[in-house]
């Protein structure tokens, strides 16, 4: 966790950047910094590694004040990446992923492993390493320099407007692959951004500063639902506060408690359950109710063998997150011939299921407003195998 306790900064010319913050960010949370310019954001985030030392107040992380850590030590402990990505011109592209490992003394085959990994995880080949960075496009560069953050294991990765410079394409590619490792491998991120749609995709928690002052931290649902005050509303935009009045979510439709079965059911037992509720899909779970698998009536009766379990007939299944709009679920459900659609919270819990007869309650113009094609993937496809592992 990091702890802010009544941190200011003032500079040598005696702007105050910062102004008496106090702000918790915990272990493994995504937490965005979003503010006008000169708001204090750059300047809260350097804080944290003591790229700049605060004039007054605490900084802790797992409870040790920072000011007790020798500076190098902590920055190297501590993911940083930078609009401009930062990359070293006269080193290669391995060279510059390693920078931190080789600091840290790990031996040459693990940062290889590391390196290859990483650049494996952002879609590049493997033979990039040798390049130098302008041998690359901005887009790549920036990759590398994500990577680079990730590289050394840090638990913690400060990110300033990473994305700023980027095409919406790339720029989008790089959320998902820093959300993706955040959630994925529980790193604690700090984010500066100047785009509130950024914010609203990737914060767990959004911090909104002015003057130096933290004017509301929240999670972007709270802050929607309660802006503190005009600068807030004014910041998030008249659109989004309308749009999120008129617009449901799936969670206020679904059907809850779906029928469900445990994967050691035989197919026998199975049936029975469907005749007994008078369903023709059933839903696996396991028993805390974390999302499986699913099969119906013609997966059985492909199936001849009624003595195989659940678990050998069961496909993967498409579900949706809780909280994703009505809108977006709808319209994957029709284009993908979909009869319903399970919705799962963050844990994979099975929390209800959209069905098309849900939808025909809703007013075609709620659904479909001013939907862009594209506007969103809110679809995701589970593997068993990897909801077994706890990762949905
Ligand atoms: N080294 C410095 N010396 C003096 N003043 C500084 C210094 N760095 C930043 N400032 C001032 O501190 C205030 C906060 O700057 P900071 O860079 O933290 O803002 P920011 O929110 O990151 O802005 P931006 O969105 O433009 O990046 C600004 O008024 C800025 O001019
Ligand atoms: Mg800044």
């Amino acid at each position: 966790m990091i702890e802010f306790k009544n941190v200011s900064k003032v500079y040598d010319d005696n702007t105050v950047a910062v102004d008496n913050i106090s702000l918790k960010i915990n272990k493994g949370e995504f937490v965005v910094l979003i503010g006008t310019s000169g708001s204090g954001k750059t300047t809260t985030m350097r804080m944290i590694n003591r790229m700049v030392e605060s004039s007054s107040g605490d900084i802790l992380i797992d409870g040790k004040n920072i000011k007790d850590e020798n500076a190098v030590q902590l920055r190297r402990r501590i993911g940083y990446v930078i609009q401009q990505t930062g990359l070293m011109p006269h080193m290669t592209v391995y060279e510059n992923i390693i920078m931190v490992p080789k600091l840290l003394k790990w031996d040459k085959e693990k940062m290889r492993k590391t390196a290859e990994d990483l650049l494996d995880r952002v879609d590049m080949p493997v033979d990039f390493l040798d390049r130098y960075p302008q041998e690359l496009s901005g887009g790549q560069q920036q990759r590398i320099g994500v990577i680079r953050a990730l590289a050394a294991n840090q638990d913690i990765i400060l990110m300033d407007e990473p994305f700023g410079a980027l095409d919406p394409i790339t720029r989008d590619a790089l959320q998902e692959l820093v959300k993706h490792l955040q959630v994925e491998m529980g790193r604690t991120v700090v984010f500066v951004t100047h785009d509130m749609d950024e914010a609203i995709k990737l914060a767990d928690k959004i911090a909104i500063m002015s003057e130096g002052k933290v004017i509301q931290y929240d999670t972007p649902d709270n802050i929607i639902a309660n802006p503190a005050n005009d600068f807030v509303k004014s910041f998030l935009g008249e659109d989004r506060l309308q749009q999120r009045e008129t617009m449901q979510t799936v969670d206020q439709v679904m059907i809850k408690n779906p029928v469900t079965v445990t994967a050691d059911f035989s197919i026998a037992d199975a049936i029975r359950v469907m005749r007994d509720k008078r369903v023709d899909t059933l839903f696996v779970t396991d028993n805390q109710k974390v999302l499986h698998g699913v099969f119906d009536f013609e997966d059985i009766n492909r199936s001849r063998d009624k003595s195989a379990l659940v678990r050998d007939i069961m496909n993967q299944v498409y579900y949706v997150k809780s909280g994703t709009l009505l809108r977006d679920a709808a319209d994957r459900m029709l284009k993908r011939g979909f009869k319903h659609i399970p919705v799962l919270d963050d844990d994979g819990h099975l929390k209800g299921l959209v069905t098309r007869a849900s939808l025909v309650d809703i007013v075609y113009d709620t659904i479909w407003g001013e939907y862009e094609e594209g506007e969103n993937q809110p679809l995701e496809k589970t593997d068993p195998l990897e909801v077994e592992k706890g990762g949905v």
